[in-house]
Parts: C-alpha cells; structure tokens; sequence
C-alpha cells in the first residue's frame, strides 16, 4: 500500500508513453495526452486551481444535479470537492483484456453537503489508462442512506481542439434535444452532422453509445464510446458568453468543444442500497478510421 498522504494529484502511464493526471479536487482529470505527448484535453490559460471553484477544463464530474435547477449550485458540488483515493480498489474486471493504469477516487458527502442535499451516497470514480492511451472514467454511485433518491449526471468534457469552425459531431444527427439557450424547448437535429458557428448548449436525447468528434485541421477523430449515459451535453460559450467568464480567456472557445455522456432528461433513481454505474471512454484516431473502432 502507498502513502497518499498529502498526495493531490496522480499521473497515469501507458507503457507506450500516454498518459493522464486526476486532480483530487473534484475527481477531475486535468489532462490526457496521447503517445505523442499531445494535449487532448482543454484547460483555460485563466482556470482558477483553488476550490470550492471548479477548475475550467478536463472532465470536470457534475454531481448530483446537472445545470441549475433548485437549491444546489450550478452542475452539483462533486466537482468542488477534495475527492480521496481508495487505496483497495477492487481489481479489474478479468475481461478487461488490456493492460490497464488505473486510480479510483471516492466522494462520500460531508455534514455540509448533506445540509443542501440530504442524501448519504457513495461515488468511486475509476479513471483508467489503457495500453493504446484511451481513457476511461468509470463511475458507481452507490446509496447508502435508508430512502430512495434521485439525481442527474455528466461529465462535462473539454476536448482539445484546433478550430470550432473545422470541428463536427457525428452520431447525433436526426436527435431530439433540449436547448438550453431556450428554457430547455425540445428541438429535433435537422442537419447531417453538427457543426458550429454560434453558442451551443444542449443536452442530446437517447443517443447512440458511440458518439465521434471530427477535427479536420489537426485530422484527429475523438470517438467517446458509453454506457448508461443516454444523453451527450454539447456546450461551446462561442464569442459573447466567453467574454462573461471570469476564469476563460475571450478567445479560448475556438480552441474546445464540451461533449460527453450523461443523465439529464430521466434523473436516475436509487433505493437504498442500490448503485447506478455508467462508463464512458475516449479514444483518437486519424480521421476515416471510424469504422476500425
Ligand atoms: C453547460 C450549461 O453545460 O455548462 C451552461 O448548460 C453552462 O449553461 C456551462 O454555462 C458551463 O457551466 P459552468 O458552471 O462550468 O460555468
């Protein structure tokens, strides 16, 4: 067993040289690079690295409740919190047939969270680096009070990318969705693929499990393959909305995309006892390679 102590964020390493970095605040990872030692993931240059504030970039967890609906802040507090790791994590799944870099993080609520959410929970959150460099986040809630209860979820990805304007999404063609841009009315995607030329912030419904971001610039495809995720946040500020953000620079919106799997429309419920697991994995490749995935 290691000593952990003092220890606020781990790097995991692909024998080829990938790696990722989980900070204990808010169980984000923070980075992601791939063999190359190119970084996948998005951090603002302004990001603010102290909590109770959420850092801008990476994969930051909204728990318990995603967006700013009642009396919890804005995308829940999991994401504020110093998240500890659990030094026996159970072992890998014996047909989890890659090599595998793994940590697992735990948040159980403190005296102050169960004051605005009263609901005693447990969250292992396991972020895995496989041989190839893909990463996986997996996630178990767990109730552990004595009375059912309900919350939503996502991980709010910030994917790296090299121009907006040269970016498209492919598996949510033909989708509903809900805009949050307009009090949450339901549209139906109409277009071939997603592109973007103005502020998006939407939660597509019953999607596919396999989503794909294309670059055209960098060519570089992120494919994010899920599970008990039926819905994908999509999210970029574009122009005006960046310029209201303390902590993202004005420009910076060209440079990331939000997409991931997520819990939104239905909430998830759990009796006491019970557990909902979701999974989501990304991975890259050069673009026209989908169908090898
Ligand atoms: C989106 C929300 O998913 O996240 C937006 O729908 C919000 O309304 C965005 O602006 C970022 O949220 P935050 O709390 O990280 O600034």
């Amino acid at each position: 067993t290691k000593d952990w102590n003092g220890v606020d964020k781990i790097v995991l390493r692909s024998p080829r040289g990938a790696s990722a970095r989980v900070s204990l605040h808010g169980g984000q990872v923070t980075s992601w690079r791939n063999e190359q030692g190119e970084e996948l993931l998005f951090t603002s240059s302004k990001a603010i690295f102290k909590p109770p504030k959420a850092v801008r970039g990476g994969i930051p967890i909204c728990f318990p409740q995603f967006g700013n609906c009642g009396s919890l802040e804005q995308h829940g507090f999991a994401r504020n919190k110093i998240w500890t790791i659990d030094e026996n994590p159970p072992p890998l799944s014996p047909n989890d047939s890659h090599a595998k870099s793994f940590i697992d993080l735990l948040l159980k609520p403190s005296e102050e969270d169960l004051k605005c959410w009263p609901h005693s929970f447990e969250f292992r959150l396991r972020v895995s680096l496989a041989a190839d460099g893909s990463l996986a986040l997996i996630s178990r809630i767990r109730n552990v009070n004595g009375k059912p209860f309900s919350f939503s979820f996502a991980y709010h990805t910030y994917l790296s990318v090299s121009d907006i304007s040269e970016v498209r999404i492919e598996g949510l063609e033909t989708l509903d969705y809900l805009d949050n841009l307009c009090q949450k009315e339901r549209f139906t995607e109409q277009g071939d693929a997603i592109t973007f030329e103005s502020e998006v912030d939407r939660v597509y419904l019953s999607t596919p499990n396999v989503v794909a971001v294309l670059d055209h610039e960098r060519k570089r495809t992120y494919v994010i393959r899920k599970d008990g995720l039926p819905d994908v946040v999509v999210w970029n500020p574009w122009e005006k909305k960046s310029k209201s953000m303390v902590d993202f620079g004005d420009d910076e919106y060209k440079q990331m995309l939000c997409v991931d799997g997520a819990v939104i429309e239905k909430p998830v419920t759990l009796k006491p006892g019970k557990a909902k697991s979701t999974y989501s994995e990304k991975k890259t490749m050069p673009n026209g390679c989908l169908e090898e995935f």
